[in-house]
């Protein structure tokens, strides 16, 4: 016989999904699972999976790419580096935002940033809308249209001027996005109330870095959080708490759940393994960890580790949002030295996620190897309409698979994250466990954190309604 059963078979591992772990081949045709089980026939391609494991592909459905971030600004990340460096990391697919700027329509933004992507991605990718002017046309044609267009998704802001919507705006949108039924991300901190601080802080003198932190206390997270779950509730609809950082944040959550909301929540590596101290480093080094909401401490840091344990937290997201340190368009510009109001907020993380989670999770006890799937790769399928093409290991699924030594030792280094950053906040952490070959639609399309082929393999990704929207009370 000339003719093969499969087009590759991924021999030899061990497979992981958010339910099961066990030994078994991969059987691939066109791109598709075709086929799971033991010794499964010769392939016109074998890979070689012994001693690993093999995991639904990650999926980061937090991702800021080539977004607009206020003058002499540049994000360090295109969709070119972006995406690359998300698949040094094994990620498959990630979500980025596509911001709609004041003054545009939904559409105009969504062909910029088509534009931008087209041709240029290593991984699958798939865009939420950030709705910035929430006007008649974007909610009463635009979100419907865009939604069966397999947009469903879109997110607001309660903080940063230009971007912050006012309650009756937020009520407006969440209203709207029940009757096109989308999920709404929301993004939780009293803007009133940080404005006010980062004035006194000015005024005070206190303008390092570290300041960007006392700015945004807990209690401006903890407050917007309540406020956003009361107006979803208010209208009836499901919203995504993203990047939370602490337990009062938590806690309303938690409390919205028992009142029977339909809610998902979100952390990010950055609220498990740096706290606010990294932010008074010395020589200005401090705003490489500027992000908001900011890094606490130790106790949200342990509170954090017990909502990804014990499911107040859905995802586990990277909110990848690169700039340099160094100018040009980064966080050292003279503007930013003189008050860290002026200092760019997000990091790059694309590629240290699941690392992390890996190692300071998986490996430390607190979460299982099935969590870990489910935390960095199906609840994120199941949430934003992707699942089960994406997010698993099964007969029918996308043949995204990330194969992971769970031994390796890895020092984590600038050098090998593959993104457009001049450094990582991670710089110097050791992690045991890494992505040492990934799949999509069943190309090799990663191998010991080189790519093997070629940018444009990935794909732009028409989303299904969440598991939320059709119902489902949890993921
Ligand atoms: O500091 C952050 N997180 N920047 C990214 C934008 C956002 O709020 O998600
Ligand atoms: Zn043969
Ligand atoms: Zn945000
Ligand atoms: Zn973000």
């Amino acid at each position: 016989m000339t003719a093969h059963s499969f087009d590759t078979v991924v021999r030899g591992g061990t497979i992981v999904t958010a339910a099961d772990v066990y030994q078994a081949d991969i059987g691939i045709t066109d791109g598709k699972i075709v086929a799971i089980g033991r010794d499964l026939q010769e392939a016109a391609t074998t890979i070689d999976a012994t001693g690993l494991l093999v995991m639904p592909g990650g999926i980061d459905s937090h991702v800021h790419i080539a977004q607009p971030s206020g003058e002499g600004i540049v994000m360090a990340d295109d969709f070119e580096s972006g995406t690359r460096s998300a698949l040094l990391g094994g990620n498959t697919t990630v979500m980025p935002f596509c911001l709609q700027q004041k003054g545009d329509t939904l559409r105009e933004a969504l062909k910029k940033y088509h534009a931008l992507a087209e041709g240029n991605c290593f991984t699958d990718i798939s865009f939420h809308m950030i709705v910035s002017d929430p006007t008649p046309h974007v909610l009463g044609q635009e979100m419907p249209a865009l939604a069966e267009e397999g947009y469903t998704s879109i997110k607001v802001f309660m903080t940063y001027e230009g971007l912050r919507l006012r309650d009756d705006e937020i009520l407006a949108t969440l209203d709207a996005a029940k009757r096109s039924r989308q999920v709404v991300l929301v993004h939780c901190e009293n803007e009133d109330a940080i404005r006010y601080l980062i004035g006194r802080r000015e005024a005070d003198g206190d303008t390092a870095p570290y300041h960007h932190a006392t700015s945004r206390p807990i209690a401006a997270e903890r407050e917007a959080t309540h406020r956003a779950l009361s107006l979803a509730e208010i209208v009836d609809t499901p919203i995504v708490i993203v990047h939370v950082s602490n337990r009062e944040a938590m806690e309303e959550i938690s409390r919205a759940r028992l009142r029977g909301q339909k809610i998902a929540g979100e952390t990010c590596p950055q609220y498990l393994v740096l706290t606010a101290d990294d932010l008074d480093l010395e020589d200005f080094e401090g705003a490489k960890f500027v992000c908001s909401p900011p890094p606490r401490d130790k106790e949200s840091q342990d509170a954090c580790w017990s909502g990804l344990e014990n499911g107040v937290f859905d995802l586990y997201s990277s909110d990848h949002c690169p700039f340099r340190f160094d100018d040009p368009g980064g966080k050292k510009t003279e503007k930013g030295m003189q008050s860290f109001r002026w200092i760019p907020n997000g990091i790059p993380g694309v590629a240290t996620r699941l690392p992390i989670l890996f190692s300071e999770g998986v490996k430390t006890g607190r979460i299982d190897l099935n969590r870990f799937v489910a935390l960095t790769s199906t609840n994120h399928a199941k949430l934003y309409g992707l699942y089960p093409q994406k997010g698993t290991i099964a007969v029918g699924s996308d043949a995204d698979l990330t194969l992971w030594d769970p031994e390796l030792r890895k020092t984590i280094t600038n050098d090998d994250l593959g993104h457009g950053a001049d450094y990582t906040p991670y710089e110097g952490m050791e992690v045991t466990g890494w992505p040492v070959k990934v799949l999509l639609r069943g190309d090799l399309v990663m191998e010991k954190g080189v790519p093997v082929l070629g940018k444009g393999r990935g794909r732009y990704l028409p989303r299904k309604r969440s598991n939320l929207i059709n119902g489902e009370t949890s993921l």
